[in-house]
């Protein structure tokens, strides 16, 4: 076979078989088909799309480029989540244990963020002791015991997704859907999900900024997904403000606490209950989405959902009273300031891009691969789109270890965007399965 033939032939919208789909996958990962012409071909994946078929055929050789994770061990059906990323973004917090409360195991593999907050590692991390540098053999064990653990990302997972990624970034071809739906399904496939449940992030502060965009990228993914034999569902949620109030990882893990404990920011908690009920649905737990919400609906009330945190958080060495003694047993910050309101009136936008950055900035984020995060840093929104103020009112608190400078503060008034009225934002868009 020859490269330059099946460049060719996307050109003249000929579809690729899967043999060919494999063995360019193949020799781009051993170097052998140079960047040039991977590049081109991305390029004419990029106005020309792909089928069905070459979708699921690409997701699936970039999955066969490098380790595949068993987790045939863990009974049950072993169903992972994905968003698309957001701000304040605390679900996974949330959903692992209150998920693992009606005996659906998470077997969740997680990485460090980069951007506006951490990842899901970073989060729980701000729990003294935890951690996740734990064996296969004890997070199998874990699973199996509990239903819940997280573990780091390790071995080598899709090779050739890490390295088409990279090019793609420099040769303006990431935004392509069948591109970044094969790039992110391989990923969650090859970290052994049985089913997979997305939410895909529409509005400022996501990846996709209309709705349009976001379910033709959902819609993909699920079919992706089902056409290898993964059930798969996805939401479409809103990320034009951010989810919930705090956006900051000690102040999320204070945030998940409260939702465990069925006190939740409202937003939060009903998509946690949405994305809940479709994982606890696949893995088997109710007979309908309806039913699997029920289930999970009573664990947030019965205190079922704060003990599997508990016993969740114990398991990988961090210190369990935090779920009774937040204030206490999370880091706490140096420096605090309140951003107030220059009128009265209602917030009529919170612009979730423009609050991360802010995060970011406080120490929330990390801005290289190699900066240290603070856990204590982030904001708290004091108030939501929809939320009356008076004028002088705090709108957001935000906490950082450095000294919180004007522009920092500046840059959250300019986000809240104070009006008469306001228009009420949808939380999901749509349900695709
Ligand atoms: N995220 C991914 O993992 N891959 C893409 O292509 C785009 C976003
Ligand atoms: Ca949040």
């Amino acid at each position: 076979m020859r490269m330059i033939d099946l460049i060719e032939k996307k050109q003249h919208d000929q579809e690729l078989t899967e043999q060919e789909i494999k063995w360019m996958i193949k020799e781009y990962t051993a170097d052998t088909i140079p960047d040039y012409q991977m590049s081109a071909m991305a390029m004419v994946i990029y106005f020309k799309g792909m089928t069905k078929a070459e979708r699921s055929a690409l997701t699936m050789a970039m999955v066969e480029s490098g380790d595949q994770i068993d987790l045939s061990a863990i009974s049950g059906v072993k169903v992972d989540k994905h968003s698309t990323g957001g701000v304040g973004d605390t679900t996974t917090l949330i959903l692992a244990p209150l998920v693992a409360s009606v005996g659906v195991p998470v077997a969740k593999m997680s990485g460090r963020g980069l951007g506006h907050t951490g990842g899901t590692i970073d989060k729980l991390e701000a729990i003294p002791g935890f951690h996740v540098e734990i064996s296969k053999e004890q997070f199998v064990e874990l699973v199996n015991e509990n239903k819940v653990a997280v573990v780091g990302q390790s071995g080598n997972l899709t090779p050739a997704d890490k390295k088409l990624y990279a090019l793609r970034d420099v040769t303006s071809t990431v935004e392509s859907i069948p591109l970044i739906a094969s790039s992110i399904m391989s990923k969650k496939i090859a970290s052994g999900a049985d089913a997979i449940v997305l939410d895909v992030k529409t509005g400022a502060g996501a990846f996709m900024k209309s709705v349009d965009q976001a379910r033709e990228l959902a819609e993909a993914m699920v079919e992706i997904g089902n056409a290898v034999g993964r059930n798969t569902m996805a939401v479409i949620s809103d990320m034009s403000q951010p989810l919930g109030n705090a956006i900051g990882n000690g102040l999320e893990v204070k945030e998940a606490i409260e939702t465990l404990k069925g006190n939740g920011p409202k937003d939060l908690t009903e998509l946690c209950l949405v994305l809940g009920s479709q994982m606890a649905y696949l893995g088997g737990a109710g007979n309908s989405l309806e039913e699997a919400r029920a289930l999970l609906e009573e664990n947030l009330h019965n205190g079922k959902a704060l003990e599997a945190f508990k016993v969740f958080v114990k398991s990988q060495g961090g210190d369990e009273t935090v779920a009774d003694h937040m204030d206490e047993v999370l880091p706490t910050a140096e420096f605090t300031a309140e951003v107030t309101a220059e009128k009265a009136g209602v917030v009529s936008t919170i612009v979730a891009d423009q609050v991360g950055l802010a995060a970011m900035r406080l120490g929330a984020g990390r801005e290289t691969k190699e900066s240290e995060i603070d856990l204590a840093a982030g904001v708290y929104l004091n108030k939501k789109v929809g939320d009356a103020v008076e004028m002088g009112e705090s709108l957001a608190t935000l906490y950082s270890n450095k000294p919180i400078d004007e522009s920092t503060k500046q840059t959250i008034t300019e986000s809240m965007k104070i009006s008469e009225t306001a228009e009420p934002l949808t939380l999901v868009y749509d349900i695709i399965k």
